[in-house]
């Protein structure tokens, strides 16, 4: 009904709309009065996690683009190496576990059976698994080890949002988490960073009241067949679930890229009017990244495309050859995704509307994957 919906037309917006407050909730009572981690839910004991020597993460989806960014966070701060899979190609390739893997499952609904099957493998070779999800007393949780839930309240809308965000939030505190047992070189950038951490529900309610030119440059673009997104570095992850998020919902053929691999192929799509979303990572920082995928949108634009620009506030590099400019506040460089991700989602959602299409309920599509 329209009061569920709090006014808005489609669940999918007000999900949206309610990211701040999620982001913020899932911060909640993890962060003590001095800046340190306190992950009480998480308990694998700090002995244990002392030993872990590999991280292996199973997802699907959405929630399989948090742990692709994930893993930036983790090996920077911990470390320890980490692999990403998706859950349902995890157990069918013999994948090596044992007593010192942490295996981390993320799921919004808890009840996605190619993620179970992949935690119920990793258990059964002695792993550890910590289950990053949405909803209480689910099945992955139950048959995990142990549980870090992330607060985005109930999610109606098939195309994961607010999930995906605090999915990222939670990534992020296990990170940090595990940087803070296991005490890491970074010590200091840690501490820095979970303050950084309680100013992105601001950070995402200032990208949320600048959206009106995402929507009409949505509309404008609601003839076409095709959009691609490229990205780098956590920008990658992100370019790739703007696209999932348009398949889903506008029904388009779209495409994440790493911007490093256009020249290994995919420069070849490139054509006249074609829209390209590039996810620019800040200047400041891993200059060098930022430096490269400047060219490679220069390279795209002198190839005819149309290009929609995310860069960080005050970056001026991009100005010459972004077609459009959509801003993002400035963020330490791993915890863009929290900012750069909510443009896309704004976009796929009137895009879609644009088409006709239903956005709470895309075809095809189930809220929850509850068989292989
Ligand atoms: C996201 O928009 C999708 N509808 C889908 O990819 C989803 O993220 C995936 O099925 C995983 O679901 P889960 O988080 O409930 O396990």
């Amino acid at each position: 009904s329209a009061a569920e919906k709090g006014g808005y037309d489609y669940f999918m917006l007000k999900e949206i709309a309610e990211q701040p407050k999620a982001v913020a909730d899932t911060l909640l009572g993890r962060i003590d009065g001095s800046g340190s981690l306190r992950l009480d839910e998480v308990r694998i004991p700090a002995s244990v996690l002392r030993e872990v020597d590999k991280v292996v993460i199973v997802a699907c989806g959405t929630a399989f683009h948090a742990g692709l960014i994930a893993k930036y966070a983790i090996e920077h701060w911990t470390r320890i190496p980490c692999e990403v899979e998706l859950a349902s190609e995890f157990r069918y390739r013999d994948p090596i576990l044992d007593q010192q893997t942490l295996v981390i499952a993320i799921s919004q609904s808890g009840e996605t059976m190619d993620t179970l099957m992949a935690l119920r493998h990793a258990r059964e070779q002695g792993a550890k698994v910590l289950a990053i999800c949405n909803t209480n007393g689910s099945t992955i949780p139950r048959e995990s080890d142990a549980v870090l839930y992330t607060h985005a309240g109930p999610e109606v809308a098939v195309a994961s949002t607010k999930a995906f965000l605090t999915q990222l939030v939670a990534c992020y505190l296990v990170a940090l988490y595990l940087g803070q047992v296991r005490g890491t070189k970074y010590g200091d950038e840690i501490r820095d960073v979970v303050c950084d951490l309680s100013e992105m529900p601001g950070a995402v309610e200032r990208v949320l009241g600048t959206m009106e030119p995402v929507r009409e440059l949505a509309r404008s673009l609601a003839p076409k067949g095709t959009v691609l997104f490229l990205g780098r570095h956590v920008g990658y992850p992100v370019a790739l679930e703007g696209a999932l998020k348009l398949k889903e919902l506008a029904y388009m053929h779209a495409e994440g890229f790493a911007a490093g691999e256009l020249k290994h192929g995919p420069i070849a799509l490139i054509e006249e009017d074609l829209p390209v979303v590039v996810v620019v990572p800040s200047p400041r920082g891993r200059s060098v990244l930022h430096d490269k995928i400047v060219s490679n949108i220069q390279e795209i634009r002198a190839r005819g495309a149309r290009t929609i620009v995310i860069a960080e506030e005050g970056d001026e590099a991009v100005v010459p050859y972004a077609d459009h400019l959509v801003r993002v506040p400035v963020t330490p460089t791993l915890l863009q995704p929290l900012v750069a991700t909510v443009p896309l989602q704004v976009f796929a959602c009137e895009l879609a509307t644009a088409r006709g299409n239903e956005v709470d309920q895309p075809r095809n599509l189930a809220k929850s994957v509850t068989v292989e």
